[in-house]
């Protein structure tokens, strides 16, 4: 059984728009060390494919919406992203895919660690040896 972790997030609004803050320790739930974002992902294309042994993550889609697939080794879920207010954390060793980004996504992800491709499994083999 798998089910997605959402962070919910303050949205501080009035007449000239919304504001989102996201705090170290506070509603992101480790120190923040990396932020990348992808954008401009053709429809019909799917990214990921991989889990990491120790990187923890939230994403945050901050325009636009796109679904993950997320995988435990024991269960799977989809979700859908469609809210700069709500973060969908993604601990370590979680097999996720990325899947129908619509055009105008930018899909901003948080990240625990500094880029390190020895902490990815990319294998699904391998990743269910590990969990
Ligand atoms: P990749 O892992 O294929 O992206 P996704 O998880 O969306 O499928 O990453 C694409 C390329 O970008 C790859 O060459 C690694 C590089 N990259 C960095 O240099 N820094 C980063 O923080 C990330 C996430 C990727």
């Amino acid at each position: 059984m798998i089910e997605p972790e959402f962070i919910h997030f303050k949205e501080i609004k009035d007449y000239r728009g919304g504001l989102v803050a996201l705090e170290q320790g506070q509603n992101v739930p480790f120190e923040i060390k990396r932020v990348y974002y992808i954008y401009g992902t053709p429809a019909n294309t799917r990214r990921g494919f991989h889990a990491h042994k120790a990187l923890e993550q939230v994403a945050i889609c901050v325009k636009g919406a796109c679904s993950f697939l997320l995988d435990n080794g024991k269960g799977k879920v989809d979700c859908r992203l469609d809210s700069p207010a709500v973060g969908l954390y993604i601990g370590k060793n979680i097999w996720h895919e990325m899947y129908n980004f619509t055009d105008d996504c930018v899909l901003m992800v948080l990240a625990s660690e500094l880029y390190d491709e020895s902490d990815y499994i990319r294998d699904y083999n391998d990743f269910l040896k590990e969990v």
